[in-house]
């Protein structure tokens, strides 16, 4: 290949963006032309990792906008420990058909059973399959819808959240709305509502939402919207958190009898 042409499909290569062909090229044309492989072959080899290589860069891009608290994955989660998770309910959600159907999810249970490891776990999967996915807990949504609101930017903010494919709201009950805050949260659940996934969770039952949102009215508005599509996970169990403390106390206890027995 004369050095002229060489230098042009390099300047083509940058121009295109295809940083992935311009640093396998060298090495994998030396391969190609040794082995004599057709053409076509080896278009497709280098197309198929370029195109690899964009959508994984994509794909991390999506989950570091989505803003998750922390990153774990299903293979984090012991389902031996919480014995109330149904696996295969957890396994289905993992296959994104219920992002396709735009249904929603809502994890229930106490102080920490897995309820955000869950959600950030399906979000990470959603964000790597090309859905536009966000995480955000309840409270700083509605301080970020009343702050909108005060600002005359309602109409704008509503939009940004609710074009996600999927939304993750974290933490609903831990803290009560006042009437301001529920009829905003209503609002962005009326604009998603059949559009769009929502995941939630909450460690108050559907019976206490009314306590949560202030008003009855309002909360039967959400819950009707919520529950119309939607995955149900009721987690009932010790907190994961309680039991890593129980084994850390007693991994301390452990040592501090040999050093006394030394
Ligand atoms: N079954 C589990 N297997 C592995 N890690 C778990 C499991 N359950 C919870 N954890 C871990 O315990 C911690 C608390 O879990 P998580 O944040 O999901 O609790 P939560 O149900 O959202 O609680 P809270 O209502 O207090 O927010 C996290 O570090 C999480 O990764
Ligand atoms: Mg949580």
């Amino acid at each position: 290949m004369s050095e002229l042409i060489y230098d042009r499909i390099k300047d083509n290569l940058a121009t295109l963006k295809m940083s992935n062909t311009l640093e396998i090229m060298d090495n994998y044309l030396e391969h190609a032309i040794k082995d004599k492989m057709p053409a076509l072959e080896i278009l497709d080899h280098i197309f198929a990792r370029e195109a690899d290589s964009r959508r994984l860069k994509s794909s991390n891009t999506r989950i570091q906008m989505a803003g998750f608290p922390y990153r774990k994955t299903l293979d984090d989660f012991d389902f031996d420990f919480q014995s109330s998770i149904d696996k295969n309910q957890i396994m289905e959600l993992a296959t994104m058909r219920f992002v396709h159907n735009q249904e929603n999810v809502v994890f229930l249970g106490p102080p920490g059973v897995g309820k955000t490891h869950l959600a950030v776990s399906l979000g990470i999967i959603a964000a790597s399959s090309c859905f536009k996915t966000y995480y955000i807990n309840c409270h700083r949504l509605i301080e970020q819808l009343n702050k909108a609101h005060y600002e005359n930017r309602l109409p704008e903010k509503l939009k940004t959240f609710s074009k996600y494919s999927v939304l993750i709201i974290d933490e609903i009950g831990y803290l009560p709305l006042d009437i301001q805050g529920a009829n905003l949260f209503f609002q962005l659940i009326a604009k998603r509502y059949e559009k769009n996934t929502t995941i939630f969770t909450s460690n108050k039952p559907f019976s206490q939402w009314n306590e949560i949102f202030s008003d009855v009215t309002i909360a039967a508005a959400i819950l009707d919207r919520v529950l119309h599509h939607c995955n149900v996970v009721n987690i009932r169990g010790e907190s994961y958190r309680l039991k890593e403390r129980k084994e850390h106390m007693q991994a301390t206890k452990k040592v501090n009898t040999l050093f006394e027995n030394e």
